[in-house]
């Protein structure tokens, strides 16, 4: 069965089950501070899972692209692990919970008219503890105890041994689904999670029963498309051996599957499909976050060219082949395929340029540390080489390998974050934890935004949170005598007051925009603004309480600072104009990837191959004065995503819009989704 069908399939199967069948979200989450790539098919849904927004549904399905760096040593060696990779899932949301999700798991790997896997070939594991998951397994679908095992917290629990190290926040014991192919090493295709705890810090008694209990269930497709093809690694089903073959074919190099070539053609064949979807997203190679990943991956995959002869660019070559293979389920791929081998291109020629000169300096260090009898490269050198000539670690790891001599990654780690450079580990998946602000968010669901309408608007305290960061029913001044010792107070960050209200007119953070300031009235107290920002859909009022108390329940008079407002209005429609002008001269490559709207100023960065030329700059600049003197109408209206599409508003790869969205436009020259507050002209 193809991979493109089993995809298919599997979103039909839990459609049949009464499930919303959600798209991917974005393989880069802005959105979401705690992880830099997506990591799992829940991601999207952290918000749900904690009961903190409104839910239209109980039941999603999902098929998610991932990626993961956890594991990057082992891509390429082992036939399971990927960086990028999809992921089905099926969720519930307060909904069914184990009986369903065990039987319907059963169902669709089973049953004919599904995967159609002979059931003598699968066996489960569960939580040590979790008698009810076994339960099901053996009375509800009848499989023999004995092919039932229990496991630890290390391998049956999600995330894996949250009970005693956490993080904290929302958890739960998982069942796993292992196949058993004909060469006889069982494999996990499936892992139902059982989302039903609150971890809330250190055992004992740490684990919290949730209100509403959950499932999220991962499986990962090119696994499920091996054990369906019945082929022994991942790389070789449909959709990624022809871009092994094609990467041997550019490579001069025969594929040899059990050989050094094998390893090697694999691994290029998962970094350049990962870069594909980073670059498609915007992701350039760059030195932090998700921009080093991206580099990283890329100099891994042409390192392993190198080894097999390759002296000249040949990554972007293998660019349609990994188009070719994903196009079905991401068309939107095509659109980008040009910009993403050119991105490819000059990365690589950087690199080839600078491999020479490193080899030479790297096997003149490694004949020392051979000749002393050291047993490692050390971290702090492998920095150094890097900062001051660019040669980067993966050089090092590669060429000690041959001479049998490791490379010290958390040295290497450690000795970066002293030059002042981004590690290179990412966070593992965080569910989020649980304080004061979970809570009222979690009753709230949201903050109705007024603020395109009104500057001053009558509403109601929902919520609020002392500067002791603890809920309460009343907030005064701060009390200067409770204040630590003024050593303290320089050392820690003031603590900060916090109103939720009904409905507010404040704009909270978001698109680059700053929030805005201004002050809440009430009969009994005033309240200085002094930022407004957003968890989920709630809008948070921070600053401090300056006269009397505020109390929750009161009514009371939001006025938002009109003169810094308009500065702000004046900025984020400049951003507008200023990003019509760069796309008109640069092209439509160079689209926003980051801004700051501030009071009459703004950053904005885009990407683009090359420095801007003087001239170039020059026609920028006239044409954005020009756009701005001639003061053609700004219009903002909200309509479906799919007539913006339609009517021509610029959409950016790698951002995910909700429906309906909002459309900016300006004149006939300027029309983007945006949700932030513009001038009429
Ligand atoms: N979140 C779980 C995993 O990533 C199941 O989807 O394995």
């Amino acid at each position: 069965m193809k991979t493109n069908e089993i995809r298919e399939k599997y979103l039909e199967f839990f459609r049949g089950k009464d499930h919303t069948i959600c798209p991917s979200d974005v393989l880069v989450p802005r959105w979401d501070k705690t992880v830099i790539f997506t990591p799992a098919g829940m991601n999207q849904f952290k918000d749900h899972f904690l009961g903190k927004v409104e839910l239209e549904f109980t039941r999603a399905t999902t098929c998610q692209k991932c990626l993961r760096t956890g594991d990057i040593e082992n891509v390429g060696r082992t036939a399971y692990h990927h960086t990028f990779f999809e992921m089905l899932g099926n969720f519930s949301f307060g909904d069914y919970f184990k009986k369903d999700a065990i039987a319907w798991a059963w169902e669709f790997l089973t049953e004919k008219k599904w995967m159609g896997l002979d059931p003598n070939r699968l066996t489960i594991t569960v939580y040590k503890d979790d008698d009810e998951a076994a339960n099901i397994w053996t009375n509800d679908v009848g499989i023999e105890p004995g092919r039932v095992t229990r496991e630890d917290e290390d391998e049956n629990f999600w995330p894996a041994s949250a009970p005693s190290q956490g993080p904290d926040g929302v958890c739960g014991p998982c069942s796993e689904i292992y196949y058993t192919p004909d060469d006889g090493k069982p494999v996990e295709i499936w892992n139902l999670v059982f989302t039903q705890f609150n971890r809330v810090g250190d055992p004992p008694n740490n684990l919290e029963p949730l209100p509403s209990k959950n499932i999220d269930t991962g499986m990962g497709l090119e696994r499920i498309a091996a054990t369906m093809q019945g082929v022994t690694t991942n790389y070789h089903i449909d959709t990624l051996l022809p871009i092994v073959q094609a990467a041997g074919e550019i490579c001069h190099t025969k594929y040899d599957p059990e050989g050094d070539s094998g390893r090697r053609l694999r691994r290029i064949t998962d970094h350049v499909r990962a870069c594909t979807f980073c670059i498609h997203e915007n992701v350039f190679p760059g030195a932090k976050k998700d921009e080093y990943v991206v580099k990283r991956l890329l100099r891994r995959a042409v390192l392993d060219g190198h080894q097999l002869g390759m002296r000249e660019p040949f990554l972007c070559d293998l660019v349609p082949a990994v188009i070719e293979q994903m196009k079905e389920p991401y068309p939107e791929l095509a659109q980008t395929s040009e910009l993403v081998s050119n991105v490819i291109r000059k990365e690589e020629q950087n690199f080839f340029d600078s491999i020479d000169d490193g080899i030479e300096r790297v096997s003149g260090i490694l004949s020392t540390i051979k000749s002393s009898g050291g047993p490692s490269f050390d971290g702090e050198t492998a920095a150094t080489l890097y900062t001051t000539h660019g040669i980067p670690p993966e050089l090092v790891e590669t060429l000690g390998e041959k001479e049998s001599v490791e490379f010290d990654w958390p040295g290497f780690d450690q000795a970066m974050k002293r030059h002042g450079e981004e590690s290179n580990k990412l966070p593992v998946a965080v569910m989020g934890s649980f304080g004061p602000i979970d809570e009222i968010q979690t009753e709230l669901k949201s903050t109705p935004f007024v603020g395109y309408e009104y500057t001053n608007f009558e509403s109601v305290i929902g919520g609020l949170v002392s500067e002791d960061q603890s809920r309460s029913d009343v907030i005064k001044p701060f009390d200067a005598n409770s204040s630590d010792s003024e050593e303290d107070e320089k050392q820690s960050e003031p603590k900060k007051q916090i109103v939720f209200l009904k409905e507010s007119p404040f704009y909270s953070e978001s698109g680059g925009q700053v929030g805005d300031q201004g002050t809440i009235i009430s009969e009994s107290g005033k309240f200085r603004v002094e930022d407004t920002q957003r968890v989920g859909d709630c809008i948070l009022h921070i600053g401090e309480v300056t006269e009397g108390q505020l109390n929750v329940g009161q009514t009371v008079n939001a006025q938002v600072d009109t003169d810094r407002r308009n500065s702000i209005r004046r900025a984020h429609s400049a951003t507008h104009v200023l990003h019509y002008a760069l796309q008109k001269h640069l092209g439509t490559h160079a689209q926003q990837r980051g801004s700051k709207v501030a009071e009459d100023w703004l950053r904005f960065d885009f990407s683009n191959l090359e420095p801007v030329a003087a001239d170039v700059l020059e026609k920028i600049e006239q044409d954005s004065n020009q756009r701005v003197q001639d003061a053609q109408p700004i219009d903002a209206r909200t309509l479906p995503l799919a007539d913006a599409r339609e009517q021509g508003a610029m959409m950016l790869f790698g951002e995910k819009y909700p429906d309906p969205v909002r459309m900016v436009s300006m004149g006939d020259f300027s029309k983007e989704l945006c949700g932030g507050t513009h001038l009429d002209n």
